[in-house]
Formats: structure tokens, sequence, C-alpha cells
């Protein structure tokens, strides 16, 4: 394999991205189906069988994206034996930044103590974080970064109308985590697919609060500063393009479905998932599924249950895993790595 010099590291073809340390954090509060039933007109019946949810987490009032986004970053730092200084980037992916500006990811910088590192936002709603370790895995791949942070946060609450039953039953609060590296084959990133259709604007979006419509006293009357949806059009979007994602990350590694030992998408509906598993003809046993604790988190969902898969031993060492995430924008995309590989720099 060739090496060649790009920016400040010596950079090796057979180099790969690697995960070192994975982090995740959720909020105290627990949003039930049945506390759900006496906000709006629902039921935890309707809930239950329409979504798979049973719960949600709600983040405390002072506690902002930036808090959550913190203490996965810590976890994922600590678990990689990697400090704060050593950071050349942090990218937060997020739909629900502290702020319009400055980014969270500064924010993130800050609290951390990452004195040497880069930081900027990335919004790609529910696909936030597979577009991340896109994006990370082109800064190590190309010498430019040894070190990158991911965080994918998100307190969807705050832009969550708890008047709207259409919407509200879905979205949590959290935040995962991601330390990335360099290793070695056959560890870490294989290959990666991103795609975006923004003729989907409209179908989920938070109309007020940016420039096309500034936020006033009208926009918040109107309630335009929150969520709005249309769940059975970003359902089709799903279903659709979640296969569309995995083979165009499968033809690019020239491995086959049945080679994949776990699939990890985003944590919509139980309901998307299994119309999935369907068209795709695989087995429910690959799928990692953990949105009946913790609902839509967008962003956050997948580092959230990937980390908790890899804490409870189901995600090993060497399992090759597919991500597969759609979102707001309209949004999609997929990573195909094999887990594992840490120490191997
Ligand atoms: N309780 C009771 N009834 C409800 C509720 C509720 N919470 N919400 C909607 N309904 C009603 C509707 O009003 C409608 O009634 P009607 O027939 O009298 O008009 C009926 O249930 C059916 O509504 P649908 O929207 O067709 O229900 P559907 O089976 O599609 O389920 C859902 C709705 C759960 C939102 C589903 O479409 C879905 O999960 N879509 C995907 C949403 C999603 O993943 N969004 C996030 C994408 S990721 C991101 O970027 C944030």
């Amino acid at each position: 394999m060739g090496r060649q010099e790009l920016g400040v590291i010596t950079i090796d073809q057979a180099m790969t991205s690697v995960v070192l340390g994975i982090g995740t954090a959720v909020p105290e509060k627990i949003l039930t189906n049945i506390e759900l039933e006496s906000m709006v007109d629902t039921t935890e019946e309707w809930i239950l069988s329409r979504t798979g949810i049973e719960e949600r987490r709600i983040a405390a009032c002072a506690q902002a994206t930036s808090d959550l986004a913190l203490s996965a970053s810590k976890a994922a730092l600590e678990q990689g034996g990697i400090s704060a200084d050593q950071l050349d980037l942090i990218l937060v992916a997020t739909v629900t930044p502290d702020m319009i500006f400055p980014s969270t990811a500064c924010i993130l910088q800050r609290a951390l103590g990452a004195v040497n590192a880069g930081a900027f936002d990335l919004s790609a709603g529910c696909t936030g974080f597979v577009y991340a370790l896109t994006v990370a895995e082109q800064f190590l791949a190309s010498g430019k970064c040894r070190y990158v942070l991911i965080a994918a946060a998100e307190t969807l609450s705050r832009i969550t109308n708890y008047e709207d039953r259409n919407t509200c039953i879905l979205f949590g609060d959290g935040a995962g985590a991601v330390v990335l590296g360099r290793g070695s084959k056959p560890y870490g990133i294989i290959s990666a697919y991103l795609g975006a259709d923004g003729n989907g604007e409209s179908l989920l979006y938070v109309p007020a609060g940016g420039s096309r419509l500034p936020a006033s006293p009208q926009t918040v009357a109107d309630n335009l500063h929150y969520i709005h949806m249309q769940g059975n059009e970003v359902f089709k979007f799903a279903v659709s393009v979640i296969p569309e994602c995995i083979d165009r990350v499968l033809n690019q590694s020239g491995m086959a479905m049945e080679d994949v030992d776990h699939f990890v998408f985003h944590q919509a509906n139980r309901r998307i998932l299994q119309t999935a598993v369907k068209r795709l003809g695989i087995s429910w046993e690959k799928v990692i599924v953990n949105l009946e604790r913790y609902g839509n988190v967008s962003a956050a969902s997948i580092p959230l249950a990937l980390g908790e898969a890899v804490e409870d031993g189901r995600i090993k060492e060497g399992d090759l895993i597919m991500m597969v995430a759609f979102g707001a924008g309209l949004t999609m995309g997929a990573v195909l790595m094999r887990w594992g590989g840490a120490g191997n720099d």
C-alpha cells in the first residue's frame, strides 16, 4: 500500500477510522405514554401499537443540548483513553443547538477544555450522526486530524408542541458521542453513503426562528417554533430509502447483506424498522432497537443505540455493523463499519 504526506500526519492507505471510545447520556426525567394520555387526546395503546415507543426522556429546565453532549463526550473520551487536548476536531450533530450561534460544538469545546480542536455543528436532521461519521472519516483519512470527537445530542422536547398529538408522542432527549482515531484494517469505517432530497423540506421542519420567518410574538402564537411533520410521508420516505442506502454501501464495500452482524437504524418508529426488515429479508435478531425507552432522539438515536449495545455486549470486537438513518432535509445515509480496532494505531 502506498504512503503519502497530507496535512500533518503520514497516512497509510491500509489505515482506517475506528471508534476508540463511545459514551451516552440521557436526562433523568421519564415521560410515559400514560402521562401523555393526560396531556393530549391519545391512548397508551395507540402510541405503543403505532410507534413501539413506551417512554422517552425529557431534559431538565437547566439542561441544554451541550450539557448532554458534554456528559456523553466525557464518557467517550474516558473509554478511549484520549484527553480533551488531544482532539483536533469536534463535530456536534444536532437540530436543537443551544442557540443559533455560536455553535454548540464551540460551547462543548470550551466545556471539555479541548484547546487544540476546531469545532463546528452539523445539521442533517436524524441523519446527523451518519453524516458526521462520514465527515470525520475524511479528516482522519486525509491526515488532517488524528483524533475527532463526534457528539450527537438533542433536546427535541424544546421544539415539541405538547398539544400536538401527531408529534409529541414521538420525540425525546439524549446524546451519544464517539471519539474516532486511526486504526488498521479490517476494523473501522469501510464504506459510507450520504444522500439528500430537499424537495421534502416541508415534510419535517420548524417553520419559524430562522431568516425565512424570524421569531416574533405572532410566530410563537401560531406555534411555528415547533416541529411540524407529515408523519405518513416521512414513514414512506424512510421505508423506501433504507434498502437503497444499504445497497449503495454494500456495493461499495463488496460485502453482502448476510455478512452484516448488526443493523443500527435510526430509531424513529418500530413499524418503520419492521417494514424495512421485511423488505430486506433480514432477521429481526440482527436489529438493535431501543426506541421503546427513548423514542426518536433524532441525531442522537444511532449512537445511543450503538453505545448501549456495546455496553451490554451485544456488539463485539470484529462485528460488522450497518448504520442507516433518514430524517429532516430530507436526508438519508448509511455507514458500514467493523467494530473494534482501538489500540492498533
Ligand atoms: N393518538 C391517537 N391518534 C392519533 C395520534 C395519537 N398520538 N396521532 C395521530 N393520530 C390519529 C390521526 O389524527 C389520524 O386520525 P384520522 O384518521 O381521524 O385523521 C390517525 O391517527 C392516523 O394518522 P396517521 O398519521 O395516518 O398515523 P400513522 O399510522 O401514519 O402513524 C406516525 C403516525 C406514528 C407519526 C407515523 O406516521 C410515523 O411514525 N411516521 C414517521 C415519523 C418519523 O419518523 N418522524 C421523524 C423522522 S426523523 C427526523 O428527522 C426528526
